[in-house]
């Protein structure tokens, strides 16, 4: 979490930084922060609030030129979210300023000793407890501010991605990160620096990302030099050229991100399969799964860790592969398996989903599979990105930057993925026939269309969206394929309306939800035709018989439900095993119009961040 920028060079830093802080918002957003080196002096500012917010204190507060300048958004961690704890954070003596995305754990103890030696803090954070052991090194040992840096770090115990210089040697910028993403920029005669590549987009195309235990100095004359941070040895950075272009981190003509990766989806489906899929040699390919063939069909079963919405997209995969391709799955939230000692074999596989693919918990639970021995497979739509690097092998999403912090088109495309896998699999395996294999490429193929089909609704559900904005409460009930769609459709309305809502399997409702049924209560619940649909309709008669305000999402033509429901919303028809990928659609289109009428900040819900890279 937290998103952080620097530049050094010969342009003026403040709009590079500001503009690159905007698109690192979905990190956090909750402060934000800048420190320039004008040519004589350090001018600081920072405020609680958006980058907005800071936009105009600085107008205020500094002059913004500088050729050398770090930023700071921030998701809070130690300390609220106030100004003083805002970043950047300087040292007692005013010289060094930092900014820090992470967590110093054993922050406490080295405050202790630094207050023995006189140093005194403004503010809550652990990060000022960092520049100040930093400080303290580089006085103590006499040594130049790179190796001062890496002195403190080898006393600190966490997760950093951190950008710190010296406003006496203002050539001169030093970087380091462990478990937090921190990309280098390098242009003519300049360096950017950023949590991830957006904010030097436009700037270059060329870029560092440091792995873990490096860190980086960057003279803007005289280049970069990368280094290990444990022993020092010199590492020879690899420049990676960047794909992504600038239009697809902005908004294109939507009112929110969110909405824009909605409408994204038809497109971000077909370039998952593109390449991959087939369907006149009826065959599927990808190359981390062909590679690794051997390891998935010896499997013993299949472990898939995720958070959030990824989790969701796991547990739809349980359905995929155990239905088409015969394999034991489990699904587990990464943030339990790594601390509950599982039972890990040499003959599981471990599946790893994560959009961001910067992850903490997720990335923890692949580090402890691959410990015992198990193989790693990551889904991860951030090409380059840490767990990307961290698994044995995996298969990207293709979904494209994906900036809402509610994830939308990353749970389709995600689920697409782990569809072509189970399809492969259940083809190597032989528990699909060729008929069954044949409809499942032919119907993946229509998908995009469907989806198309299916965002026609918009107007209806918005008419939907506003009887039901002021609800306290909604259930959503699905069966089967369905049921983690219910789970994703009450996640996307919890997050970005702040309403509360639970996702029930169908029959569950019974044990325990139906209690809160009434008159009052809107209860979505996934009723396409295949799969359980007789059950479903049985579910629906008991929410009636309750009074319930039923919105039932149907396949088109639907009759039966129609009579039932107060309220439908129709998608196309489609295969059981593929409809989790049209069903989601106008459950992402409901919260997105209830948390626009009230008002809700829908790409950056208040506590969330996209990325969470603490655990
Ligand atoms: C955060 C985001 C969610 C996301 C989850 C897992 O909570 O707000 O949208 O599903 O993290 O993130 P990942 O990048 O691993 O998929």
């Amino acid at each position: 979490m937290c998103g952080i920028v620097g530049y050094i060079g010969h342009r003026e830093a403040y709009p590079i930084i500001v503009e690159g802080l905007k698109r690192l918002e979905y990190r956090g957003y909750d402060s934000a922060g800048i420190a320039l080196f004008d040519g004589k002096d350090l001018k600081v500012s920072k405020t609680k609030g958006k980058v907005v917010d800071l936009e105009e204190l600085s107008e205020k507060e500094i002059s913004k030129h500088g050729k050398l300048g770090i930023g700071h958004t921030r998701w809070a961690t130690h300390g609220v979210p106030n100004d003083i704890n805002s970043h950047p954070h300087i040292s007692n003596s005013g010289d060094l300023v930092i900014i820090h995305n992470g967590i110093i754990e054993n922050y406490a103890s080295l405050k202790k000793a630094l207050t023995l030696r006189e140093y005194t803090f403004k503010s809550d954070t652990d990060t000022e407890v960092l520049v100040n052991l930093i400080e303290d090194v580089k006085k103590q040992e006499k040594v130049k501010l790179g190796k001062a840096v890496q002195i403190a770090l080898n006393q600190v115990i966490g997760a950093y991605a951190i950008t710190v210089f010296d406003k006496n040697k203002p050539e001169e910028v030093v970087v380091a990160r462990l478990g937090s993403p921190l990309a280098v920029g390098i242009g003519e005669d300049e360096f950017f620096i950023a949590s991830d590549a957006s904010p030097f987009i436009e700037y270059t195309k060329d870029a560092i990302y440091l792995e873990d235990e490096e860190m980086a100095i960057i003279r803007r004359h005289k280049g970069i030099k990368v280094r290990k941070i444990k022993d020092d040895s010199i590492v020879a950075p690899y420049i990676q050229k960047l794909q992504l272009n600038l239009e697809e981190i902005e908004k294109g003509g939507f009112d929110h991100f969110m909405l824009k990766e909605i409408h994204e989806q038809p497109k971000a489906i077909s370039d998952t399969y593109r390449g991959r899929l087939s369907r006149d040699k009826a065959i599927i390919k990808m190359a981390g799964v062909e590679d690794n063939m051997k390891k998935f069909l010896n499997a013993n079963r299949i472990i898939i860790v995720a958070c959030g919405t990824s989790w969701h997209a796991g547990l739809v995969a349980e359905y995929i592969f155990e239905d088409l391709a015969r394999i034991p799955v489990e699904v587990e939230y990464a943030s339990e398996f790594r601390y509950r000692n599982p039972v890990i074999r040499e003959d599981d596989v471990l599946i790893a989903i994560s959009q961001s693919g910067e992850t903490a918990d997720t990335l923890a639970a692949i580090k402890l599979a691959k410990s015992k021995g198990a193989f790693v497979f990551g889904v991860c739509n951030v090409v380059g990105s840490s767990i990307a690097r961290e698994t044995d092998a995996g298969a990207y999403t293709h979904a494209g930057p994906e900036i809402g912090v509610a994830s939308t088109k990353a749970f389709t495309t995600q689920i697409t993925v782990l569809t072509l896998m189970a399809l492969r699999l259940a083809r190597a395996k032989g528990t699909i026939n060729s008929s069954d294999f044949h409809r499942h490429l032919l119907e993946l193929e229509m998908i995009p269309k469907k989806v198309e089909e299916a965002l026609k609704s918009d107007a209806h559900i918005r008419i939907i969206a506003d009887i039901y904005k002021d609800a306290p409460n909604c259930l959503y009930l699905g069966r089967g394929y369905n049921f983690p769609v219910a789970l994703e459709g009450a996640l996307k309305l919890k997050e970005i309306s702040y309403i509360h809502a639970e996702g029930y399997p169908a029959a569950e409702m019974k044990h325990g939800p139906i209690a809160l049924i009434d008159e009052n209560m809107p209860i979505v619940v996934i009723a396409t035709k295949k799969g359980h649909y007789e059950k479903v309709v049985s579910n629906i008669q008991e929410i009636k018989s309750r009074k319930g305000k039923i919105i039932g999402i149907v396949t088109e033509g639907d009759t039966q439900v129609r009579e039932l429901a107060d309220h439908i919303i129709e998608v196309p028809e489609t295969l059981e095993s593929l409809s989790p990928l049209l069903n989601t659609i106008p459950l992402q289109l409901l919260s997105y119009h209830i948390a626009v009428m009230l008002g809700k900040n829908v790409d950056q819900p208040r506590n969330l961040a996209k990325s969470v890279t603490v655990e």
